[in-house]
């Protein structure tokens, strides 16, 4: 006999849709933070890059981590390349922006904001013919005024006696940041006022990245790699953690805690669970952080192998209800990451409802820092930008990565596939993309008049819509979308 038959059916991120709420003057987008506390590491924004080696290497580590988010690395690297990695990304020094995109005083306001869009910059100097520095545009300072978008951006700027010039063209990047001190940036003129080079604050902060480890043999060096490295977080990655090797894993890294150098301040954040007697055992064993979600990764064949998992959605609530018990009894607050199945910035909005962060893969595999190869319109490898079109992916549990610690197999022998291997459109590069998808989370964020991802939390709204409503308010309906 079966112990429970569940009818309700398990919800994911685009059935709902967030309600508004009274929106104050001041929630405008500059002043709505995305940051988010994962059980001390402090991140600018809630993202995670998926532990997948089609995703996240170096490049997609450090492009995320420059923006806010998190880069896991994964465990299929071996150790000594994922420690490398680490310690290359915390030994990352911020450099000069030397040649930025330059606008002229009368550009309009639309002309820069469809430059911000393209090269995700949201600064852009602002200089005459001669590239005499004139002023600095700022999209987030534009978003504040009420300024038709058909004026130029000279109305806007920000002026150069606003902001830290200096006028040493050969300055060194150690006396850069001890100029730019609390400053957001530091511009750098000659002599006659020409724009020489810029350098921006969030460039001089120390970059954060994780480290994927595994259950099996060998955990501990490679937590220790990490920590020696100057790791931030070590993310336990398997498919199922509801599970005494992952509980054995947490309390000997609770041990370590005590006798690891950096250990004590490095959070540990296990997964993936699915119900909330799972995400309550591994709160109990001393998980920092709890992942949850099986089966609803983009590349993921888990249900169809062996009809196992749970709509992200649901897992999540339930998660959450395990949650709010644990706190009730312990007083401790565990951050929980919702992790598959998050494409899209509405994806996102409505998991935030709930999650202290989102995990993606599929999402990031689109852009050029991914780590999947770059393929030309005939599908062949291609190193050179303009001719990317797609980007080759795989899932961990692909015949391509057999991973086989993250899906229970002792031996190859055992091994059976649950994720596809693929390739996903060429989107460019991630930041572009990045800024204006948080843009709409944080818009989202102002409907409900929240200024924080905690506040989020507690206000939001969120209501199922039934097939046909999705048809009504999920999309465009009835017209023939184009123009003619
Ligand atoms: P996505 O953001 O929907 O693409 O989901 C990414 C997540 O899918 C990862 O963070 C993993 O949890 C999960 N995943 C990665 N590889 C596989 C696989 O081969 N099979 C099943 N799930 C996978």
């Amino acid at each position: 006999m079966v112990k429970q038959i569940v009818r309700e059916p398990g919800r994911t991120f685009g059935e709902f849709s967030l309600l508004t709420g009274l929106t104050p003057t001041d929630c405008t987008l500059p002043n709505i933070s995305l940051a988010t506390d994962l059980a001390g590491l402090k991140l600018q924004l809630p993202l995670l890059s998926a532990a997948m080696t089609s995703v996240t290497g170096y490049e997609m580590a450090l492009a995320l981590g420059k923006e806010g988010g998190l880069g896991v690395l994964p465990v299929r690297l071996p150790i000594k390349e994922q420690a490398a990695i680490v310690e290359r990304i915390k030994s990352y020094e911020m450099g000069f922006v030397e040649d930025p995109v330059c606008i002229e005083r009368d550009t309009t306001i639309d002309d820069a904001v469809r430059l911000v869009e393209r090269h995700g910059h949201s600064k852009l100097p602002v200089t005459d013919r001669n590239n005499v520095f004139l002023g600095l545009f700022s999209f987030d300072r534009y978003l504040e005024l009420d300024v038709p978008p058909s004026d130029p951006v000279g109305s806007v700027m920000l002026a150069p006696d606003e902001m830290v010039c200096c006028h040493d063209p050969a300055l060194s990047v150690k006396q850069a940041k001890q100029l730019l001190g609390e400053g957001r940036y530091l511009v750098v003129l000659d002599k006659l006022e020409r724009l020489v080079k810029l350098a921006f604050r969030k460039d001089v902060e120390k970059i954060p990245v994780a480290a994927a480890i595994s259950t099996h043999k060998g955990w501990q060096a490679r937590v220790e790699a990490n920590l020696a490295a100057g790791v931030d977080m070590i993310v336990i990655d398997t498919s199922d953690a509801h599970s005494e090797f992952v509980g054995e894993v947490l309390n000997a890294y609770r041990a370590m805690k005590t006798s690891v150098p950096h250990a004590r301040d490095v959070p540990i954040c296990a997964g993936n669970v699915i119900t909330a007697d799972g995400a309550a055992y591994l709160m109990e064993q001393g998980a920092d952080i709890v992942k949850v979600g099986m089966s609803s990764g983009s590349i993921c064949t888990t249900q169809r192998q062996k009809a196992t998992g749970r709509a992200p959605l649901t897992a999540l609530i339930a998660a959450d209800r395990a949650r709010r018990a644990y706190h009730e009894q312990s007083g401790h607050y565990v951050p929980l990451v919702v992790d598959g199945g998050v494409g899209s910035a509405g994806d996102m909005i409505i998991a935030l409802t709930l999650a202290d962060a989102v995990m993606m893969g599929g999402y990031f595999n689109h852009f050029l820092e991914a780590a999947g190869e770059k393929l030309d319109e005939n599908m062949r490898l291609t190193g050179h930008e303009p001719e990317m079109r797609r980007v080759a992916t795989w899932g961990e549990g692909s015949a391509r990565a057999r991973n086989l610690d993250r899906y229970g197999h002792s031996t190859i022998k055992s091994f059976f596939t649950e994720g596809e291997e693929g390739t996903v459109e060429f989107h460019g590069r991630l930041k572009p993309r990045l800024k204006e998808d948080m843009r709409k989370v944080k818009t989202a964020l102002g409907n409900v008049g929240c200024r924080m991802l905690a506040e989020f939390r507690e206000r939001a709204v969120i209501e199922l819509m039934s097939s046909r409503t999705r048809d009504v308010v999920g999309d465009t309906h009835s017209i023939h979308v184009g123009k003619g």
